[in-house]
């Protein structure tokens, strides 16, 4: 098989307008890849549209069209050139206490309409310290990912709730063995063998040579490197090469 791997930049809350247009200005002739997705906020999507690489969104809601103030619908998302969806992020769980099943209700939706989908995984400190990160994984993936049938539009985000704005990472061995774990997972629970897995929390310029030795690894969800131009530019290089 191919050895596709992806860059995907998540850039959250950052940057008001005129730090788009400038920071579109800083990568727009430099990536020419679809393996690099990023994920602007909702309002600033039509910026990002019609490059090479991929736009995706932050949320949707799990419901096509209805009254949902503020809301967003992968179907609406789609018809705007978006083509993937962030689902499950820590954040929203956290935050906006968004349980599994609400998490399961986003990723069918998404799917139906026709947008890929990542879902967000990981642990927090007390579960990886009550050494539950296998079982917590067990039960978000094995719930995320209940009657999805076509996982051919899905990859796993391992984010160790931990690492996230941190700047601490799980040590390479430890990723490899958790991202092991969620490869069988996803095969033994659904038959399905080739489960993109990627990882994400506190990559940066200086690490991401050293992750990316995780031999298993199909790529990185970059949160805060991924807002500085020329940072995310150096990862999407030392991931994909020139
Ligand atoms: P940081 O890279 O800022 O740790 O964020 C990771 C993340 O949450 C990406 O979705």
């Amino acid at each position: 098989m191919v050895d596709r791997k992806y860059v995907v930049g998540n850039l959250k809350m950052a940057m008001k307008k005129d730090d788009v247009i400038q920071y579109l200005k800083r990568i727009n002739d430099k990536i020419y890849s679809n393996q690099v997705i990023l994920f602007p906020s909702s309002i600033y999507i039509p910026y990002f549209l019609n490059q090479y690489y991929k736009v995706g969104i932050q949320d949707v809601h799990f419901e096509s069209i209805g009254p949902y103030t503020g809301e967003i619908s992968p179907s609406q998302a789609k018809s705007m050139g978006v083509s993937c969806v962030l689902v499950g992020h820590s954040e929203r769980r956290r935050y906006f206490q968004e349980t599994d099943g609400v998490v399961n209700k986003k990723v069918l939706k998404s799917l139906s309409e026709g947008l890929s989908v990542i879902l967000c995984v990981g642990e927090t400190k007390e579960e990886k310290d009550l050494l539950k990160t296998d079982r917590i994984l067990k039960k978000q993936i094995t719930y995320d990912l209940r009657d999805v049938d076509d996982f051919r539009q899905v990859m796993i985000a391992y984010e160790p709730v931990w690492a996230i704005g941190t700047k601490v990472v799980p040590k390479n061995q430890e990723i490899q063995k958790t991202i092991q774990y969620i490869k069988d997972l996803v095969k033994q629970e659904y038959g399905y063998p080739d489960i993109k897995v990627l990882y994400g929390g506190s990559v940066d310029a200086k690490n991401i040579d050293t992750i990316c030795q995780v031999r298993n690894l199909d790529g990185v969800l970059v949160g805060n490197s991924s807002t500085d131009a020329e940072q995310f530019l150096h990862i999407i290089e030392v991931v994909l090469g020139k």
